[in-house]
């Protein structure tokens, strides 16, 4: 069945609504730092942006409300109703840019917006996860990753705690007032939305090499979060003789720089890096006792994040033998690479083909949302290029005119989608 014609779009009018909400959000109050945007799950900024958002929200006739762990979700259609989802997330890593996740929040408005303003009743839930960035409480994609039952009320009581203050998820999402006591319920985001889709900047420069304005995702790598731990002995840096020591930071370092070898080593989409690093007792004249480096390995194939990780534990263990390091690897959190639907990924080609964009299909190295939705709910992602690539990082840039060219895409496919699961009927 043929999708009817999407609506006239007005792309320049679209794309300075979001150059002046990007603006907006970018300062303070939105973001803890003015030369960059900071804005990390539970914090005033953070929380000043949900209630932006969900004013925008409500003004255009969604009823909003936050779940029992902190996701907003907002509707323009009655409880039963199978939605288009669409969304992404407000938090940003500590030093972050303007663009990564507001804009896919940001984006689903305008979709919502000019949906409104077209006459068409397209049925949408937009949501906005709470702390994809894992800079509140260390753990990327934890609103969506609850959502999608991997992880359990103990681990948000107990095990999973804020990198400021060290108290736990649980306490804080009280203290925000929100009922987490029924954290049970957080699943039923999901029976919401027939199909999903997530706007992001590429953060990478695969689109921006080859000139073109979006990119289709069909898949997203897998990644493995963990952490190894290195003990030597903490001693004076003047009075032990090179032999002597137990230096924990040359057997981290030595572990990894044959990270990087082994990544490199993977094949083309495998990466590895250590972005973490705390070094006891961390002053200039002690040899370091403790080292904690994290891990972040990914690729689009399991196989390939498995032998980095084998590797870099090989390599770690047998270091510490040579030089009496006590080693010790602890995994956070694991997820498979997800190859996106191809129904929705087809909708989302033809509205490009429509609205003549310049586009591409491609995967995502970066983590996102739709990772954990993509297991229930059929889901897609659109990119748009970002300047050099350049991503969690100040100088993070992009165009409002590719997200409004976005935005027309996502509108299109929504309609199309619309179409085909309700014959029309809308
Ligand atoms: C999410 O931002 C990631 O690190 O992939
Ligand atoms: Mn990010
Ligand atoms: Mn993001």
């Amino acid at each position: 069945m043929a999708a009817p014609p999407p609506p006239a779009f007005d792309r320049a009018r679209c794309a300075e609504r979001l150059r002046r909400e990007i603006a907006l959000l970018s300062a303070p109050p939105y973001t803890a730092d003015s030369d960059a945007v900071t804005r990390y799950a539970f914090t005033e900024p953070y929380w000043r942006t949900i209630d932006h958002v969900r004013g925008c929200l409500e003004e255009i006739g969604f009823e909003a409300w936050l779940d029992p762990v902190g996701n907003l979700i907002a509707r323009n259609c009655a409880p039963g109703v199978r939605a288009v989802g669409l969304g992404s997330h407000c938090d940003s890593v500590r030093g972050g840019g303007r663009y990564d996740g507001i804009l896919g929040v940001l984006t689903a408005i305008e979709v919502a917006r000019e949906a409104r303003a077209a006459g068409l009743d397209l049925p949408l839930q937009i949501v906005s996860w709470v702390e994809e960035e894992a800079s509140g409480f260390g753990q990327m994609l934890l609103g969506s990753r609850i959502a999608a039952g991997e992880i359990d009320e103990a681990a948000l009581r107990r095990d999973i705690r804020a990198i400021d203050d060290g108290r736990p998820f649980w306490e804080h999402a009280q203290q925000a007032g929100l009922t987490v006591e029924h954290v049970a319920h957080t699943a039923e985001v999901l029976n919401g939305m027939a199909s999903w889709i997530e706007l992001h900047i590429e953060q990478g420069r695969v689109l921006e090499d080859a000139g073109d304005e979006l990119g289709i995702v069909t898949d997203v790598a897998g990644y493995v979060h963990a952490d190894l731990w290195f003990t030597g002995q903490a001693d004076h840096a003047g009075a032990t003789p090179m032999d002597l020591r137990r230096d924990a930071l040359v057997a981290a370092a030595l572990t990894i720089a044959e990270l990087e070898r082994l990544a490199r080593q993977a094949g083309s989409d495998a990466v590895g890096t250590v972005g973490e690093l705390a070094v006891a007792p961390g002053v200039i004249n002690a040899v370091p006792g403790e080292i904690r480096a994290s891990l972040d390995v990914r690729a689009t194939r399991s196989e390939a994040i498995d032998a980095i990780l084998d590797g870099v534990r090989g390599v770690a263990e047998r270091v510490g033998i040579e030089r009496e390091i006590n080693v010790r690897y602890q995994e956070r959190q694991r997820l498979a690479p997800v190859a996106l639907d191809g129904a929705v990924c087809a909708a989302l080609e033809r509205g490009a083909a429509r609205a003549g964009a310049r586009w591409r299909r491609m995967i995502s190295g970066a983590a996102h949302d739709t990772m954990c939705i993509a297991r229930s709910v059929p889901s897609a992602m659109v990119f748009i290029p970002c300047v050099g690539g350049i991503s969690h990082s100040a100088a993070e840039d992009a165009s409002p005119t590719d997200a409004a060219l976005g935005v027309n895409v996502i509108l299109a496919a929504v309609l199309d989608l619309t179409e085909r699961t309700t014959g029309g009927g809308r």
